[in-house]
C-alpha cells in the first residue's frame, strides 16, 4: 500500500517526482524516497516520515540535472518504516534502482537462494528481493534489463506495481504491474508511470490503463507496452481524462476531509447526472441494460463501503423485494458462500483496489456468478474485472477517512434499487417519480443546511471533547449509519466509539453507561422511532447523556437535540451522514489530530 511514480522527460525529474508523491501521499506516508541518475551515477535519497523530511534532505544535494527519476511513498508491510527500508532499493551492483507497491509473498525463499549465491541484502523488505533478483539475472545470465525483469517475475509470487531503471540507460524507465495499480501518463517529450492519475495530472491528461502482466518502457519521446511473460509488444491507446487538477487539491480548505464533506451536494448531482429519464421519470442505468433483475444479491465490501452496502440492504428489501446478503469482504473471501445462477454479487469500493474486496470479486467470478462493481476510480481493478460497472462519479477522494464516496455510493445504490423495483414492478411509477424528485432536491437542501450543521457539530464536539468513549445507536437503515458514525470518530479522533443496533443495548452494552459515556442516537422519523425512544430512556435512566440527531417534528427529550434539516424521511440518511462526518471532523480538529492522514491507516488497502 504505497504510491509510486516514474518519470522520463526533459524537466528536472526530482521536482516532478516529489510533486507527484505529494499527490500520492494518501496511499501511504510513513517514509519516502527518490532515485535519479546524475553524472552516470545512481543516487537515492530516502527518509523516514513524511515527504517534508525527504524534501529537507534533498535540499542539501543538487539533484536538478537528472531528467529521469522515480519516487515512492510508503506504508510499511515488511520491515519497520525507517530509512533503511524506504524505497527506492538498489541491487548489489549499485546500477539498478527500484520502487514497488504490493507484497512479494515468496520473498523469504528467494532471499535465501540469493544469499546462497553471495548477494548481500541491505534491508528487511520484500522489495529488495525483487531488485536483487533482477540484478542477479543481468549479472549472472547476461540478460538485458527487460529480459531480467521478465525472468525475475516468473519466480515471484504476489502483487506488485514496480518501476526500475539502470545507470546503463539512464533515459529509460521500465514499469510493470500484477494486481497493484499502475498507469502510464503520455506527455509531450515526457512520459510518466504512477499508481494514480493525480500524480501527473499537472503535465498530461492522456492516460493508458495498464493491465496485469503489462510491462511498459518509457523514454522521453516514446513508450511501448509489452506482455511481461513473453515480451511480445501489446497495443494500447491513451484515454483522455477530464478531471480538473484542482479537484485533486484542497481548494483552500484546511483539510481534504472538510472539502470532501462539503462537496457532497455536488457529488449527489454528479451521481444522478444522466441517470433519470426526464420524460418517463424513471431511472436509466445504461450500464445494466440487457441484464435481468437478479434473484438474490450478495453485497461485498470493506470499511465505509461496507456500511453503504448494509444501508442499501434495507432499501433493496423494502423497495425492490430483493433478498440481500451483505458481507465484509475479508470474511466473505474465506467462507464458503452459496452463490447460485441468477444471483449477482455487488462489490462496492471507492478505490476499486481493496485487496479483500477484489478477492471476493474473484471468488464470485470463479463460481460463474456475475459481478457488478460499484466504484469511484475509473479503470481501477474492480472496474476492469467486474462484468458490469456503475461508477459513483464522486471525483478523487484524498482524505483517508472516506466521506463523499459513501454519499455517492448511497445515491448509486438507491438508483439501483429503484431501477430493479421498476423492472420487477415492486415500486409504482408514482413512488419512483416521488423518490427521484426527492433525490434531485437533496443537493440544494444540503447546500442550504450544511453550514448550520457544521456550526452545531463544532459546538457539540467541544462540549463532548473530554469523553473517552461514545455509543452510536440507530435502528433500521440508521443502524449502518451508526456504525459509520462510530468508525469516523475512531479513525480520525482516536476516541473509542461503538456503533450498535439500539435494540442490542439491553443485551450487554448498556452495562457500560454512566454519566461519562455519551450516546449519539440517530432518531429520524422512521417506523422504529418509538422503539428507539424507549432504548434511549433506558440509557438516560442510567445517567448516560444522549445527543439525538433528529429530524424536525420528532419529540424527544435528551441532553442535546441536534435537528437536521427537513427532508423526505426515507432519505434522512443523506443528512445524518454529513452530520456524523462533521462531528468526527470537528472533534479531531479540536483535539489537534492529523485529520487527513490518521495514524496507522491508509486510503487504499491493497494488501490483505
Ligand atoms: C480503507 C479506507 C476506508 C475505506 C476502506 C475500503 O480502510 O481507509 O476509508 O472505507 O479502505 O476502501 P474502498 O476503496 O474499497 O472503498
Amino acid at each position: 500500500m504505497c504510491g509510486i511514480i516514474g518519470y522520463a522527460g526533459h524537466r528536472p525529474a526530482v521536482t516532478v517526482v516529489i510533486e507527484g508523491l505529494k499527490r500520492l501521499e494518501y496511499r501511504g506516508y510513513d517514509s519516502a524516497g527518490v532515485a535519479f541518475v546524475q553524472n552516470k551515477c545512481l543516487e537515492t535519497v530516502r527518509s523516514e516520515g513524511k515527504l517534508e523530511r525527504l524534501e529537507q534532505k534533498l535540499s542539501r544535494c543538487d539533484p536538478y540535472l537528472a531528467t529521469t527519476g522515480m519516487g515512492h511513498t510508503r506504508w510499511a508491510t515488511h520491515g519497520l518504516p525507517n530509512e533503511q527500508n524506504a524505497h527506492p532499493h538498489q541491487d548489489q551492483s549499485g546500477r539498478l534502482a527500484l520502487v514497488h507497491n504490493g507484497i512479494i509473498e515468496n520473498y523469504l525463499s528467494l532471499k535465501d537462494q540469493l544469499e546462497q549465491e553471495g548477494v548481500e541484502f541491505q534491508s528487511e523488505t520484500d522489495t529488495e528481493v525483487l531488485v536483487q533478483l533482477i540484478g542477479w539475472h543481468m549479472h549472472k545470465d547476461g540478460l538485458s534489463l527487460q529480459r531480467a525483469i521478465s525472468r525475475a517475475l516468473e519466480q515471484v509470487e504476489g502483487a506488485y506495481a514496480l518501476a526500475v531503471f539502470s545507470t546503463d540507460n539512464p533515459d529509460q524507465l521500465w514499469a510493470v504491474r500484477n494486481s497493484s495499480p499502475l498507469l502510464l501518463g503520455v506527455g509531450q517529450g515526457e512520459n510518466f508511470v504512477a499508481s494514480d492519475i493525480p500524480a501527473f495530472l499537472n503535465y498530461t491528461r492522456e492516460v493508458v490503463f495498464l493491465d496485469d502482466h503489462e510491462l511498459v518502457l518509457i523514454q522521453p519521446h516514446s513508450w511501448q507496452v509489452y506482455d511481461s511473460r513473453n515480451l511480445e509488444p501489446v497495443t494500447k491507446a491513451p484515454e483522455h481524462i477530464t478531471w480538473d487538477v484542482q479537484s485533486a487539491q484542497k481548494s483552500g480548505y484546511k483539510h481534504f476531509m472538510l472539502k470532501e464533506i462539503l462537496e457532497q451536494p455536488q457529488v449527489i448531482r454528479d451521481c444522478l447526472a444522466g441517470r433519470i429519464d426526464r420524460d418517463t421519470r424513471k431511472v436509466v442505468l445504461k450500464e445494466l441494460e440487457g441484464w435481468e433483475v437478479p434473484t438474490r444479491v450478495h453485497i461485498v465490501a470493506c470499511g465505509t463501503s461496507f456500511h453503504a452496502g448494509l444501508w442499501a440492504k434495507y432499501y433493496f428489501e423494502r423497495w425492490s423485494g430483493l433478498s440481500v446478503q451483505v458481507d465484509i469482504a475479508s470474511e466473505f473471501r474465506y467462507r464458503e458462500p452459496i452463490l447460485k445462477p441468477g444471483e449477482l454479487v455487488v462489490v462496492i469500493s471507492q478505490s476499486g483496489e481493496t485487496a479483500d474486496t477484489l478477492a471476493g470479486l474473484r471468488i464470485a467470478r470463479e463460481k460463474k456468478v456475475p459481478v457488478l462493481g460499484i466504484c469511484n476510480v475509473l479503470g481501477s481493478t474492480v472496474a476492469r474485472e467486474s462484468d458490469l460497472v456503475l461508477y459513483t462519479q464522486a471525483g478523487p477522494e484524498i482524505s483517508v477517512a472516506s466521506t463523499k464516496a459513501m454519499c455517492s455510493q448511497m445515491v448509486a445504490l438507491i438508483l439501483l434499487t429503484l431501477y430493479w423495483g421498476q423492472a420487477k414492478g415492486t415500486v409504482s411509477s408514482d413512488f419512483s417519480s416521488k423518490a427521484l424528485k426527492e433525490l434531485e432536491s437533496l443537493p440544494e437542501l444540503m447546500q442550504a443546511g450544511i453550514p448550520g450543521m457544521h456550526e452545531q457539530a463544532r459546538s457539540l464536539a467541544r462540549k463532548y471533547s473530554v469523553a473517552r468513549s461514545f455509543f452510536f445507536l440507530g435502528r433500521g437503515e440508521n443502524y449502518p449509519l451508526a456504525l459509520e458514525g462510530a468508525l469516523k470518530l475512531k479513525e480520525i479522533s482516536y476516541i473509542h466509539a461503538e456503533g450498535y443496533a439500539a435494540g442490542e443495548m439491553k443485551h450487554g452494552p448498556i452495562a457500560l453507561i454512566d454519566q461519562d459515556f455519551p450516546t449519539f442516537a440517530l432518531v429520524t422519523d422512521n417506523d422504529l422511532l418509538q422503539k428507539l425512544q424507549s432504548n434511549l430512556q433506558e440509557v438516560q435512566a442510567r445517567g448516560g447523556p444522549v445527543i439525538a440527531l433528529t429530524s424536525p417534528g420528532v419529540e424527544i427529550r435528551v441532553a442535546d437535540r441536534w435537528e437536521v434539516p427537513k427532508v423526505w424521511s426515507q432519505l434522512a440518511g443523506f443528512f445524518i451522514l454529513p452530520a456524523l462526518q462533521l462531528f468526527a471532523y470537528e472533534m479531531a480538529v479540536y483535539l489537534g489530530k492529523d485529520v487527513d492522514q490518521p495514524r496507522n491507516l491508509a486510503k487504499s488497502v491493497t494488501v490483505e
